[in-house]
Order: C-alpha cells, then structure tokens, then sequence
C-alpha cells in the first residue's frame, strides 16, 4: 500500500502535469487563461494550480531565456508538456519557497503523471544546471526581458520616461480593490466591518473605493454574499462618476446604454450611483456575449440589482445599426474591446498572445462602435470612450480618427486624481500604483 508520502508526492504530480497541460494551451494552442477557466477549470482547479499556472505566465519570456541556456537542442512538438515542466520548475526554483531538491524530484516525478517516464534524467539535468544558477539569475533579472521584444519596444517607444517603472510594475501582482454597494450598507459602515474583522486597506481616490493591503478570495471578505461589496480595479471606477457628472440635473428620467457591458462592474456602478441622484432612470447593459452576460445576470443578482426595472439587460452586437435607436441615449459609455495591455500584471496571458497586428484589428472595431453608437446619442449628449491599454493606437489615434470623421463631436477634458492627460483624454498606466492601465476620452454631441 502506498504511504501518506508517497500519495501527496503523486498528488503534486498531478497538480504540475496539469499546469503543464494548461500552460501548452496558453503557449501553443493560444488560449487565454479565462477560457480556461471558463472551460476547462479542472486546471485551475486550486490555489496550488492558479499560483504555479499564473506565476509561470507572469514569468514566461525570463524563464524560456533562462532555459534556453540549458537546454541542448529544442523539444519536438509534441513534448511542448515537457518544455512547460521545465519553465514550471524553474519558476519555482526562482520563486517558490519550498526546498530546491523538492522542487527537482517534483518536476521528475511528473514525468510519469505525464506518460513519459522516460524524460526523467533530461528533466532532471536541465533543472539541477537551473538550480545552481538562480541566485546570479536573481541578480541579472531585467523587467524588459520578461517582455516579447516587439512589446517592450512599443512601451519604450510610447513610455520613455516610465518604461522600466512600467516593465516593473507588469511583473508584479496586482492590488484589490473594492467598491462598496452603498444601496446595501452605507461606506463608512463597511470600513468598520473590515476594521473589526482585521481586515487593513486603504482609501481608493474613486468615490466609495478602497484597496487593500493584501489580497484575499473575494468570497471570504465581510458580506461577500449580502452583495455589500464588489471586486472592481480601481481605475474602473471612475466611468461612472465622469458620465454621472455629464448628465444634467434637470433630467427627469435619463436613459444611459452600456455597449460593452459584461461582466458588468461599470454598469452595476452606474446603475447604483444613477439610484441615488434620479428619481428614476433607464440603463441599458449591452453585450454581445450572451455567457458574459449571464455572469452580469448573476453579479446583479448578488449586490440586490436584478428585480430592478430600471436596468435592462441585452444581447447585441454593438456594431450593428438597430443596436440603439436614433438620438434615443442622454448618454453612452463605451467600455471598448481591446489589447488590455495595461491590465499584463492581472491577465499575465496578454503578454504571451498579444501581437502587434491585434491592435490594428482592435482599432477598426473601436471605430466601427463609435460611429455606429453615435447615432443613439442625443444631441447634447456625452459618449464616454474608455480602454484597458497603454497603447495610442486604440487610444488617442482611435478618437483622433473619429473627431475627424465626426463634425459634430466635441472632445470634453478629463481630470482624474491617478494618471495624466494626453492629447484628447486621459492616461493612467499601472505604476500609479494602485491602478491599472487605462484611457478615458470624453465626447460631446453639439446641439445643431
Ligand atoms: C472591456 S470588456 C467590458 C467590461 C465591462 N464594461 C465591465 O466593466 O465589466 C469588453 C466587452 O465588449 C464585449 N464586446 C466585444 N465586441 C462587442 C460588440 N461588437 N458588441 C457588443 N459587445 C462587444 C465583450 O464581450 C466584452 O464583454
């Protein structure tokens, strides 16, 4: 009968192959890391698993360059799974804190829970040469390095002065913020609940928000269930506010469409700052994925939104003329498809399968919604434009294009407490550093 050591041995066996599994859909088949939690979690399926798959992402071009240097001639196709071993054990040999030789044997060890016993002494060779040279790897490690040289040229070329701040800032984790549900518990209330149960944050800068010290799974923070709180970064966090203050106080019953809503933490945002400044209001959440949108359905449900008559939930391509009746909208906010390439620390993925023609594809779908949203706006109207990327060609190139197509737009200013302004909008970059990446561009509708 096998012991109690023996069965954990094969238990983390099994939990590496599956990374490694995981890791070759990201690399080779050019999954991301939420399609594979949305269909395969079995993957992701523990804490263990989410460190090691997210930590070898995150660390993926250091670590293949660290390889490289060990490994004789490169492994066929189909032995992508031991390649991924190889990155997995070297990621824990830079970063885990467990025993060097533990981590070896551990890697070896997968090999058989991979089928192929037979790769055992190359595994083990290649991570035996790896372990002698971490500490002078340790030393050498260079945030641009960790980043595909197509990339790292962009964000030098467009970033000069912050460059290496923003290499640095894309291999940390990112911080938690939260915003409080004040149609549940008012926000001085919540603070005392996290003081009292130890929990230590500090103030975002968005109304409501707050970030805290050390992340935690959001489902075991204070009224998780109750819905008094969301998860939300918190440069996502201020859309609401900037549409909220481009809306007059006169209207009686304003009506605001989301066009690209899901998983809805702007809309839910809105819908819930709309409630204390109108009597009534119409708010439209919109998305053209009917399973994000479901996971909308489900947030609302849980901070107390879904019996609400005033916000509609719909499943359109925005893109498509009947989206939005004509003239019909006080107010749009387009959250827009994009690279996320301020978001790299959170979705490591982005830096893997990012190229650089997707941000031309992502330009003319930006400029595809625009111009076809605009025709619901009314006159007088504001359209809030805003990105997850660091990039001007989905930024301000994006809204420079349509200005110029569009007589009728007039480009308003924005001012936030994070970031700074560029051209026609605003910038913040991860190295705030409480914030991710992300633009805002507010547009104007003259009254003719
Ligand atoms: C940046 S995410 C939106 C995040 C969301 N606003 C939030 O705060 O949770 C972009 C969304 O656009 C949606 N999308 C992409 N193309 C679209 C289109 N043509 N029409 C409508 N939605 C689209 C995607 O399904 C995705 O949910």
């Amino acid at each position: 009968m096998p012991t109690a050591q023996q069965n954990h041995r094969a238990g983390d066996a099994q939990v590496i192959a599956q990374v490694c599994r995981g890791l070759v859909q990201v690399v080779n088949r050019r999954r991301t890391l939420d399609w594979l939690r949305s269909h395969q979690d079995k993957l992701l399926a523990t804490p263990l698993h989410q460190e090691l798959l997210y930590g070898t992402t995150r660390h993926y071009f250091s670590l293949t360059k660290l390889i490289s240097e060990y490994l004789a001639k490169p492994l066929r196709s189909k032995d992508q799974d031991l390649y991924a071993l190889l990155l997995v054990g070297a990621y824990q040999l830079r970063f885990s804190r467990k025993p060097d030789h533990a981590i070896v044997n551990g890697a070896v060890n997968t090999c058989a829970a991979l089928g192929k016993p037979w790769a055992r002494g190359l595994i083990n060779g290649v991570l035996r040469k790896v372990q002698r040279n971490t500490n002078a790897i340790a030393d050498q490690e260079d945030g641009r390095l960790n980043h595909p040289d197509w990339l790292a040229r962009k964000i030098t070329a467009q970033y000069p002065n912050n460059s290496s701040d923003i290499f640095t800032a894309n291999d940390q984790r990112g911080p938690m913020a939260l915003r409080v549900n004040t149609r549940k518990i008012n926000f001085q209330d919540y603070c005392r609940v996290l003081d009292q149960q130890g929990i230590q944050f500090a103030l975002g800068a968005a109304t409501n928000s707050l970030v805290l010290v050390t992340p935690q799974p959001a489902a075991s923070l204070p009224h998780w269930q109750d819905g008094f709180v969301a998860v939300q970064e918190l440069s996502a966090q201020f859309p609401s506010g900037l549409l909220l203050q481009a809306l007059s106080m006169d209207l009686h019953s304003p009506v605001i469409f989301d066009a690209c809503s899901a998983p809805g933490g702007k809309l839910l945002q809105l819908h819930e700052s709309l409630c204390g400044q109108f009597s009534t209001h119409r708010l439209i959440g919109n998305d053209k994925v009917p399973e994000r949108l479901e996971e909308t359905r489900k947030i609302a449900q849980r901070l107390g939104h879904s019996d609400d008559a005033r916000l509609i939930l719909q499943c359109a391509d925005a893109t498509h003329a009947d989206v939005v009746a004509e003239q019909s909208c006080d107010a749009i906010l387009l959250d827009a498809p994009c690279s996320g390439s301020g978001t790299i620390r959170r979705n490591p993925d982005i830096r893997i399968l990012l190229q650089p023609e997707h941000l031309d594809d992502h330009q003319a779908t930006q400029l595809q919604l625009l111009h076809n949203l605009w025709r619901g706006l009314k006159q007088g109207g504001t359209l809030l434009y805003s990105t997850c990327s660091l990039f001007d060609e989905e930024n301000d190139q994006v809204i420079q294009q349509f200005v110029s197509a569009q007589p009728d737009t007039i480009v308003a200013s924005v001012q936030l407490p994070y970031g700074k302004a560029t051209r026609l909008g605003w910038q913040m970059l991860p190295t705030e550093p409480l914030t991710d990446g992300f633009y805002y561009a507010m547009l104007r509708k003259a009254v003719q």
